[in-house]
């Protein structure tokens, strides 16, 4: 374990950006890592690197997470807590819950990163989110080094978000995730239109969790681009959630608008919509864009800087705004 300098992070980013690290250390255990934060507490944590802008270099030290391991803790007739390490890749984990036909991730299947970040942004897709799941999440604080226990309720989950994107933004780093999960009754979750149109072509009628998961597979590999191909960071914006009186202005206007309902006062409408009504999708602006099939995703065509793509999504913003009176609000972690 030993600082590098100047190493270029494109690998480590799945936007693929250029920028350097002028420091650089990977760190394989908590115990390194505890040693690390020692002598430094100017850092920057580097895990899977896939929800995540680098518009400049990085002065701070850069932690490569690298902590890995799998193990099965408490387990009853039909649950069963399973603990992975913060740089266990994600969906290899998910493919491992499905090999171990553990339940209650495999909606989840397919999405970039690791396993320690996911509960910062509470990641989610096709009706499920991972909040459901998590049970406990341990993390070191930077300053003190102190391992803390973090129970689901502590942890503030919300719509792409926790307390470790609030309050607690830089200063814990998250070591571990506990999952609680079933190990026979399933709680299915295929309301969701495409995967019900995927397990239908299929004459599948009591879906597996293998099934659900193959079929979110397909439908993520039909829409979002994969990022060993062209580099990007899924959906670049949150869908914005807007007041039902802006709602029902604009619904005149736009009477094809989709919308979710959130509660008796505000509705959800997909960012991706506004943003190809606005004429983004899938348009090439130098090295970076709106993706073809999903316009929420921006991409890299390959030597995009991130201050390139910075530009293309305040653009967006600034269209979004004047058109629709909605502030989109930036989901990845943009690192100025
Ligand atoms: N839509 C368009 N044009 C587009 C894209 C979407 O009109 O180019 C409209 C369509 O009406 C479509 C609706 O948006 O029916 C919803 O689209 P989609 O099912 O693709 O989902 P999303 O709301 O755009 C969210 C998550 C995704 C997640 C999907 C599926 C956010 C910010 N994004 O996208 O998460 O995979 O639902 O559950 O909530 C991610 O966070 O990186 C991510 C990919």
């Amino acid at each position: 374990m030993q600082i590098q300098h100047n190493i270029s992070l494109k690998n480590f980013n799945t936007f693929g950006i250029d920028a350097i690290a002028k420091q650089y250390i990977a760190v394989s255990s908590l115990a390194e890592l505890q040693k690390v934060l020692n002598e430094h507490k100017d850092v920057f944590v580097l895990s899977g690197g896939s929800n995540l802008l680098l518009v400049n270099d990085i002065d701070k030290l850069v932690i490569h997470l690298n902590l890995k391991g799998i193990s099965t803790e408490k387990s009853n007739n039909n649950q069963v807590l399973v603990a992975v390490s913060a740089g266990e890749n994600w969906h290899d984990f998910v493919l491992w819950c499905i090999d171990h036909n553990l339940g209650g991730l495999e909606n989840l299947s397919l999405i970039p990163g690791n396993v320690g970040t996911c509960p910062i942004q509470n990641i989610g897709a096709y009706g499920v989110e991972v909040k459901d799941t998590i049970d406990t999440v341990q993390a070191i604080e930077i300053e003190t080094g102190e391992v803390r226990t973090f129970k689901n309720s502590e942890c503030n989950f919300g719509y792409r978000n926790s307390v470790f994107k609030n309050s607690l933004k830089g200063k814990y780093i998250i070591t571990k995730v506990t999952f609680l999960l079933t190990k026979e009754s399933h709680q299915l979750n295929y309301s969701y239109g495409a995967i019900q149109t995927e397990l239908e072509a299929l004459n599948i009628t009591a879906p597996t969790i293998k099934n659900i998961s193959d079929a979110v597979i397909k439908i993520r590999n039909s829409k979002l681009p994969n990022p060993k191909e062209i580099g990007n960071s899924g959906s670049f914006f949150k869908n914005p959630i807007i007041s039902l009186e802006l709602f029902e202005k604009l619904k005149v206007i736009h009477p094809n608008m989709p919308s979710y309902p959130v509660n008796d006062h505000s509705v959800k409408i997909p960012a991706g919509w506004l943003i190809e009504q606005s004429g983004f999708k899938g348009k090439r602006f130098g090295q970076t864009g709106s993706h073809k099939n999903q316009a929420l995703v921006l991409v890299n065509y390959g030597k995009a800087t991130g201050l390139e793509i910075y530009a293309l999504a305040k653009k967006i913003q600034a269209t979004i705004f004047s058109n629709f009176e909605i502030a989109l609000e930036i989901e990845v972690n943009v690192i100025e």
